[in-house]
């Protein structure tokens, strides 16, 4: 033993400083405290750690386990160390593991006795477990709020650009017209769902874990709905194994992360073709974009780009979680200190990717003369040639065939559909009329699309209207 400690000298002998070191013999190895220790990314959530002991120190003095001196005197006590900690005057020690020991420790040196009681009915498992609630639920509303602003900045755009046409793609290819208004809802839409989604989210995320204590409860009778009412939880765990072991929140967390990503993905995606040279739809703000180094005429867009490339990591988290949780054993099990950091790095990464997007959109330029060339361009209205047949009586199939003709003859004459003559429609098909042009017009061709969800501008205007009093913008 003394040579243990010979070969691993401790400067503060450290197993006496360690609220668990009555059992052990030796001191830490010194790596094994720098390998095992959580304090350098957990100390993130020390407002939650004290927040939740400061409801369990009320409700032990509800319970007689602590009086009301003590109660107070902890209460107070951690007041002043979330000072501290937000004045950047906190010492945290690695030794001390992670950010629950710390602040324990701290506040047995600052009151003494009365500190030593906190920690009563109370293990780190379910402490931890509350804490990441805590810390996920608050992070929802801040993503949320940007999400708002994002949607709000999306809507304006649809607004301005109800009556703007463009062409609509399939396979990259243009397919039908419709409006920037059209498209921006559709950006609307995503978002919706992932608001929903992370809503849906915290119900699951605010339940209380604390008075699982380590896996089986504790004998003290602990009033958890007292707890759980301070911290603004909706429910209290049922069962105290499930609660201190499981992690399904924040994989569920990261899982409407991932989907959130992915359209944040599909939006960049667009964003960068439409700037490129080669579409030209959009002008993105300079300050938005960066230059090269060696290429004087470059203006990139980097932040499309990049929130693009940061979706890789997001889903790589929701992979990391889903892992880490895998085969896992009830109940806690230190595998589970690996959830921070993933978790912690998809709540940045959203609120990065999201607050950059929110702040962007309100300045981004459609171009809409050559939105309007484009969709002049690739038979955007060959569709409702057909569907012009059709109201004539002619059956669908067929109709589709006979237009499919006038493509190629258009294609072959290098001309667009309404270059065509009447005299050569009418060799495809003798109910083709000089209404014919009519239909082949863009404008006629986005506004006959009324169907509910439908990029005709009245249909769009009504999704704009309702989502506005939703949101409330
Ligand atoms: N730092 C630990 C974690 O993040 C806290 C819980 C530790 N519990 C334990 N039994 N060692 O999971």
């Amino acid at each position: 033993m003394s040579d243990n400690k010979t070969k691993h000298p401790s400067p503060e002998n450290s197993q006496e400083n360690k609220p668990w070191g009555g059992r052990f013999t030796e001191s830490t190895d010194a790596f094994v405290e720098e390998f095992t220790a959580s304090v350098s990314f957990d100390q993130r959530m020390y407002a939650q750690d004290i927040a939740g002991s400061q409801a369990h120190a009320r409700m032990l003095a509800k319970i007689g386990v602590l009086t009301k001196d003590e109660c107070d005197s902890i209460v107070q006590a951690l007041d002043a160390i979330k000072q501290e900690i937000q004045g950047g005057e906190f010492n945290w020690r690695v030794d001390l593991e992670d950010v629950h020991m710390n602040i324990e420790s701290r506040l047995v040196a600052m009151i003494g006795e009365p500190g030593k009681k906190l920690h009563t009915g109370r293990s780190r498992n379910d402490q931890v477990a509350t804490d990441i609630r805590l810390y996920v639920r608050e992070q929802i509303a801040f993503i949320d709020a940007e999400l708002v602003r994002m949607q709000s900045a999306i809507l304006d755009l649809a607004d301005k650009h109800v009556d703007t046409l463009m062409p609509g793609f399939t396979h990259l290819q243009v397919a039908q017209v419709i409006t920037v208004g059209h498209h921006m809802m559709a950006w609307f839409e995503m978002l919706s769902r992932d608001r929903a989604r992370l809503a849906d989210c915290k119900i699951r995320v605010n339940v209380m874990p604390l008075g699982s204590a380590a896996l089986a409860g504790t004998p003290f009778p602990l009033d958890r709905e007292y707890v759980a009412q301070q911290l603004g939880f909706d429910a209290v765990s049922n069962n105290s194994l499930d609660a201190v072991s499981d992690r399904d929140f924040a994989i569920e967390f990261c899982s409407c992360a991932s989907l959130l990503l992915m359209h944040l993905s599909r939006m960049s995606e667009e964003l960068v073709l439409w700037a490129s040279q080669q579409f030209e739809f959009v002008e993105l703000p300079d300050r938005f974009c960066t230059g090269s180094s060696i290429m004087p005429q470059k203006k990139n867009p980097d932040v499309p780009e990049l929130v693009r490339g940061k979706s890789g990591r997001v889903f790589g988290n929701l992979i990391s979680l889903l892992t880490l949780m895998k085969s896992q054993v009830l109940a806690y099990n230190k595998d589970n200190q690996e959830d921070k950091e993933p978790l912690f790095d998809t709540i940045d990464t959203v609120l990065g990717s999201v607050r950059v997007y929110a702040d962007m959109l309100p300045h981004i330029i459609f171009n809409e003369d050559n939105l309007a060339q484009a969709v002049n361009k690739g038979y955007a209205t060959a569709t409702d040639l057909a569907d012009y047949l059709v109201a004539k009586g002619v059956a669908f199939r067929d109709a589709h065939e006979i237009v499919g003709r006038a493509v190629r003859l258009a294609i072959d004459e290098n001309k667009e559909l309404p270059q065509l003559s009447l005299q050569q429609f009418q060799s495809f098909c003798s109910v083709i009329s000089e209404d014919v042009y009519n239909v082949l017009q863009t404008r006629g061709s986005a506004e006959s699309k009324q169907v509910i969800g439908g990029t005709s501008p009245a249909q769009v205007r009504k999704q704009i209207d309702a989502a506005r009093s939703k949101l409330n913008v």
